[in-house]
């Protein structure tokens, strides 16, 4: 068995002087499988030239709230168009984000949910991003049903309870193995083991022992013993599930 990393920016810039040798580190790591996720055309490019023959990338494609305010009309089309492509498996990351921009909250929800009826047209997965609005981004979800995960999980267990009722799986980024971090460790316990994804979302959000440095796929090994610990399963088993859930959402 093998780890995986259900969300990844490995096309960032920030991978850019030394791609060969995270890669190879992933490989050592024995982290097979990941999730490269752009937010752009040119991030697609990008990804398409990051290969390895012992790990299978796949490639996620979707606008990303925090940039809706910057794209024209003209952009935008243009990647929900790419959203067709087949080599785009999952449409995202997606979602609604307050934090940084919340005079824009109707425009974010319009690509939010332009984005929600294309991928369930195409039968492709979403990938949601939601920061500082957690009820919006439930409310436009159970008004339109789709496959997806929340990725990068960050709010209650209640709420999380919530996505999981209406299909989602639920993505845990190395925030859990924080030591102040009460809540990713309260949802690690009580998402249904067959919905449960770990993540990088590198390069940021590094786990202990690398908290504070740059993120990379080899990483998410930590958060991912971290939790099998957490939950009392034995790792095989652990890569066993997380593995299968990704297959599930992903590749089914
Ligand atoms: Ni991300």
């Amino acid at each position: 068995m093998a780890w995986l990393d259900s969300h990844t920016h490995i096309n960032d810039e920030a991978f850019d002087d030394d791609i060969n040798e995270v890669i190879q580190r992933m490989i050592d790591a024995k982290v097979k499988k990941a999730m490269i996720v752009c937010l752009n055309e040119d991030d697609f490019k990008k990804a398409l030239y990051i290969t390895s023959d012992q790990i299978e990338f796949d490639i996620a494609l979707g606008i990303y709230p925090g940039d809706v305010k910057e794209f024209s009309k003209e952009r935008v089309d243009k990647i929900l168009n790419l959203l067709e492509d087949s080599r785009v498996k999952a449409v995202g990351e997606i979602g609604l984000d307050y934090y940084w921009d919340k005079d824009n909250k109707d425009a974010q929800k319009e690509i939010f949910i332009r984005q929600i009826e294309i991928a369930k047209r195409l039968n492709k997965p979403i990938i949601v991003h939601s920061r500082n609005a957690i009820q919006d981004t439930y409310d436009i979800l159970k008004a339109h049903r789709v496959k997806g995960v929340m990725h990068c999980y960050s709010d209650s267990k209640e709420m999380a309870k919530e996505f999981i009722k209406l299909g989602m799986y639920i993505s845990l980024s190395g925030t859990v193995t924080f030591k102040n971090a009460k809540e990713p460790k309260e949802v690690a316990k009580i998402v249904p083991l067959d919905r449960l994804l770990i993540e990088t979302d590198c390069p940021y959000l590094a786990p202990v022992p690398h908290r504070g440095k740059r993120n990379e796929p080899a990483y998410v090994v930590h958060t991912g013993k971290y939790i099998a610990e957490l939950l009392n399963i034995d790792e095989d088993e652990f890569q066993k599930i997380i593995n299968e859930n990704y297959d599930n959402l992903f590749r089914r």
